[in-house]
């Protein structure tokens, strides 16, 4: 990828134009990519969770934006529409719509200096604005992430300065908030590969996510990937290893947060926050400031959360004995299921955010002091 940043792994990259994106519906069991080539490709592969994490939906939609520009040659007008389509892929992840918008912003800004438009010449340069800025996004990821990374670690150094000689930091995450949600060192996994980096003895509950097991599927060989000690555990086994004191600090990624501090994040991030706090642990946030929404104050009345098919409640997919990644029913036949894939988390229970530009508290003064621009 052309990008200006050293890079650790990349979920995405650019190959003769196109966007190249890790097939993460395979993960762990095949190493496959696909390969998006129209602005529709790009809303099939948010949707069909192809790609997915609040980031990397953002990185993919911004290179829509721009594969709409190439397929619509230039023209603003279809570039606008094809971009409304991309914007509505997932409903929850505000990246998507911040990554849509601020291209869009760019390209009229762009299209306004033009003197004439009709122009082939004024119409590459177009396509050339938005791979541009895509790229520019994707970059800042990069930039942000690891500051998040260095913020975060110094929570877990102060931690580990606590513990007895040779017993690790445990650090509970909940569904994938790592380089596969966002480039290119993931919100709440960038502290902990900080970290491992700088040689702190950690451990990190990884809990599965039912129902699509992004924390099975994608923490676990993230982690794997990088050497990094943890263990997978059901999705209800968090609060009794924080009653057995085996739990010293949570840390969550988001889709969206608001001005208060209230956060979107994969369905059960609510409860383990209410563990947390029930046992006094930590439970913090980790966040790049595009997942902040100010536009609203309250999480549970204003952000709409996605819900996806019964399906994936009522089956599980998952490696076959013949090698083959199929499906089985866990319900009966007969069974519904309703399947929300997000919840609030109050910002009363977070006790903190964990930005690029530093932690905060997750109130909407410090918020504000530290996020002025964005308001
Ligand atoms: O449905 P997903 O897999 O896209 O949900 C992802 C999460 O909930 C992550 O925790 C979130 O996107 C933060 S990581 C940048």
């Amino acid at each position: 990828m052309n990008s200006t940043s050293s890079s650790f792994w990349k979920a995405f990259w650019l190959e003769d134009g196109n966007l190249v994106v890790i097939d993460q519906t395979q993960l762990p069991f095949r190493s496959t990519t696909k390969t998006l080539k129209t602005s529709a490709d790009a809303t099939l592969a948010i949707q069909d969770m192809t790609v997915r994490g609040a980031g990397v939906i953002g990185n993919v939609a911004a290179f829509g934006v721009y594969l709409a520009a190439r397929e619509s040659n230039g023209d603003l007008a279809k570039i606008k529409a094809l971009s409304a389509v991309i914007r509505l892929a997932r409903p929850t992840a505000v990246n998507l719509m911040w990554a849509v918008d601020r291209m869009i912003a760019v390209l009229e800004k762009a299209a306004l200096k033009k003197d004439d438009l009709e122009k082939d010449d004024s119409r590459k340069d177009l396509i050339e604005v938005a791979l541009k800025e895509a790229i520019a996004i994707s970059d800042e990821d990069v930039i942000g992430t690891r500051n998040i990374g260095k913020f975060g670690c110094e929570l877990i150094e102060a931690i580990a300065k606590t513990k007895p000689e040779g017993e690790p930091v445990n650090i509970l995450t909940h569904c994938n908030a790592g380089w596969l949600a966002i480039v290119d060192r993931g919100s709440a996994l960038a502290p902990i590969y900080e970290a491992s980096d700088r040689g702190i003895n950690i451990h990190v509950w990884v809990d599965e996510t039912r129902p699509r097991n992004q924390g099975a599927n994608l923490t676990a060989w993230e982690l794997g990937q990088s050497n990094i000690p943890h263990t997978l555990i059901a999705d209800n086994t968090g609060g009794l290893l924080m009653q057995y004191g085996k739990v010293d600090l949570c840390i969550v990624g988001t889709d969206r947060t608001t001005r208060s501090g209230d956060v979107a994040n994969k369905i059960g991030t609510y409860l383990k926050a209410l563990a947390a706090h029930d046992n006094h642990i930590p439970f913090y946030v980790a966040l790049p400031s595009s997942t902040f929404d100010m536009q609203i104050a309250d999480g549970i009345k204003e952000i709409a959360i996605e819900t996806r098919s019964a399906d994936e409640v009522l089956y599980m997919q998952g490696l076959q004995d013949d090698g083959a990644i199929g499906k089985v029913r866990v319900a009966p036949l007969e069974t519904k299921a309703l399947n929300y894939g997000f919840d609030i988390t109050p910002a009363r229970l977070v006790t903190g955010l964990i930005t690029e530009r530093g932690i905060c508290k997750a109130e909407e003064m410090a918020i504000a002091a530290m996020f002025l621009d964005l308001i």
